[in-house]
């Protein structure tokens, strides 16, 4: 989508510039005032806005963006998780708050997010569904999700109801549909659009507020009527949340999903296979 230009309005980079949001290595070098890190250290990051550039030799990456990487992963594995786990972290606690025993459906759960969000999920406790196809049932049910909706053979708001909280990827149809599975005061939290006037603060420009909300009026005009809450997520780097992860992950409460690697030289390629939608897990560029 940073690709595409689509969100170049409110996070523009200068062209040229290096694509990659997500990184595992090893640093290299440390700024004079660093004391929380190393040369020689395994770490993690998901670089902030305006700073990323990951597909590449090298990065300079602030310290709060960056936590040890997880001593039990791989650095292939670790390159897989942080902004799908920061992802998952910030709709499920920051966001939602979600407490054991509540109602969450993930959509797409097959994909690099679905796939993280069902495991954070099911280790918070909750009772966790999903769409996906049948083929992938059983990796699904082995995650943690405790119902699988085929969505080739069957539409989820036939199947389900009362949620408490819907994660759509897919947008625009499955954003309107999920609305109807959905309790009444519960929430869904977008992370493919439209965005809303929260989004124009966030990325620091509230002059933008206004065309947020026209963007987003339809939806959450729609979620008033039916007494559910719209939001639009666009996660952020943040150091300390990947600190927590990492111990989930060492833990073995989270596992990195891989669906394949690409040698550096194969980039370009690696990009164009995320763009077919089709993944099962992450794509990680290896060098
Ligand atoms: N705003 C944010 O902070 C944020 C964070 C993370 C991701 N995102 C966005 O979220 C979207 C998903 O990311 P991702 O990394 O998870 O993508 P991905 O790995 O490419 O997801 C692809 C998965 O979606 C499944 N899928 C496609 N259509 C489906 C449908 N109708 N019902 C259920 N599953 C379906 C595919 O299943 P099949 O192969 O079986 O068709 C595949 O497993 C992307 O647009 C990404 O940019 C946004």
């Amino acid at each position: 989508m940073v690709r595409n230009g689509e969100f170049k309005q409110l996070l523009s980079y200068p062209q040229p510039f290096t694509l990659g949001h997500d990184v595992a290595g090893t640093v290299t070098e440390v700024g004079p005032d660093v004391r929380s890190f190393k040369v020689g250290d395994a770490i993690w990051a998901r670089p902030r806005d305006h700073r990323i550039g990951t597909f590449a030799e090298s990065i300079a990456i602030d310290t709060a963006d960056i936590a040890l990487k997880p001593a039990s992963l791989s650095f292939a594995e670790a390159a897989a998780v942080p902004l799908v786990a920061l992802a998952a972290w910030q709709a499920l606690v920051d966001v939602a708050h979600i407490r054991p025993g509540q109602r969450v459906l993930v959509h797409a759960g097959a994909g690099g997010l679905g796939s993280t969000v069902i495991q954070l999920a099911h280790h918070l406790g909750a009772h966790v569904a999903t769409t996906a196809r049948g083929t992938d049932i059983e990796t699904l049910t082995a995650l943690g999700a405790d119902e699988v909706i085929d969505f080739t053979t069957n539409d989820f708001t036939d199947a389900l109801s009362d949620y408490d909280l819907v994660l759509d990827s897919l947008g625009t149809d499955t954003l309107n549909k999920s609305m109807t599975v959905l309790r009444r005061g519960g929430q869904v939290i977008s992370v493919v659009g439209p965005p809303d006037p929260a989004f124009a603060t966030q990325v620091g420009k509230p002059l933008f507020k206004p065309v947020m909300a026209l963007l987003s009026r339809h939806v959450r005009r729609r979620a008033r009527r039916l007494g559910v809450r719209y939001s639009f997520l666009f996660m952020h780097a943040d150091g300390a949340q990947l600190a927590t992860l990492a111990r989930l992950y060492d833990a073995g409460d989270l596992s990195p999903v891989l669906d394949r690697t690409f040698g550096f030289d194969q980039t370009l390629e690696a990009v164009a296979y995320v763009e077919q939608g089709k993944a099962h897990g992450k794509i990680v560029v290896t060098r």
